[in-house]
């Protein structure tokens, strides 16, 4: 394992407050992502799994405990730095693709460039060649309901990555698609994960691709309590 740490966190604690009820989530998680590496996060339904991925996102903000991204807390800098660290660093992709109805898949593909500060045509160009390498050349003027579940999933896996982050989360990528879709789409991820370097922290139920992975975390009782290193 390289020493790059792409992505840390370090004693997350994590509650959310249900009327009178404080279900206490996370109880001191820390992780470390390397560059490049393979990672599954595994536990029952309900274990956190989810809000891990958001705070290590950066989405949502711990109770206590750090996220680092590239080696900067992020919450010790302001709400625009984070900002541009994540657009920069991490890309996401959730069960459901979370693209926007109104555009095509280039336009949705390229928003993340332009919000980035990229100018249009360039971005709609990076969009295009994001978009051919996951297969979905011929599909760019598409509005996502004109895509099958294959391909939207796909078209938000072009956008997770066309900024080129060093770490892609993933919740549940293919939990939403048949079996053979989902191979499909697991498949583009590892093969974007070498081509590109690019880490992959991946939450999934499904046993066999978490054995495909370098190495499997399980949430146990709010915390990162069992490591499978895997040999593949
Ligand atoms: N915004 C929220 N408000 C209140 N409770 C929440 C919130 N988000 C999550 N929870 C609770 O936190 C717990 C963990 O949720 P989380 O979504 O992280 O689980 P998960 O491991 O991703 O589960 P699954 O495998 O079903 O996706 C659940 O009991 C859930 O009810
Ligand atoms: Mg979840």
């Amino acid at each position: 394992m390289n020493d790059h740490v792409v992505l840390e966190c370090r004693d997350l604690h994590k509650s959310f407050t249900e009327g009178e009820l404080d279900v206490s989530v996370l109880k001191g998680a820390d992780l470390q992502i390397h560059r490049a590496e393979k990672l599954a996060i595994v536990g029952p339904s309900g274990c956190g799994k989810s809000t891990l991925l958001h705070l290590l996102g950066g989405l949502d903000k711990a109770d206590k405990g750090e996220v680092f991204i590239d080696g900067e807390s992020i919450w010790q800098v302001d709400e625009g730095t984070r900002c541009r660290m994540r657009n920069r660093t991490l890309g996401f992709v959730y069960q459901f693709h979370h693209l926007l109805a109104e555009f095509t898949a280039q336009e949705n593909v390229a928003m993340p460039l332009m919000v980035g500060g990229e100018l249009a045509s360039l971005a709609m160009q990076r969009a295009q060649e994001m978009l051919t390498l996951v297969g979905l050349g011929a599909r760019l003027k598409h509005k996502p309901a004109q895509l099958s579940g294959g391909e939207r999933q796909r078209a938000a896996i072009a956008r997770a990555l066309v900024t080129r982050p060093l770490c892609l989360l993933a919740d549940e990528p293919t939990g939403n698609l048949d079996q053979a879709t989902a191979a499909q789409v697991f498949e583009l991820l590892l093969r974007l994960n070498i081509e590109q370097q690019i880490a992959l922290v991946m939450v999934t139920h499904d046993r066999h691709l978490a054995k495909r992975m370098d190495r499997i975390l399980h949430l146990d009782a709010g915390q990162v309590s069992q490591q499978e290193y895997n040999s593949n």
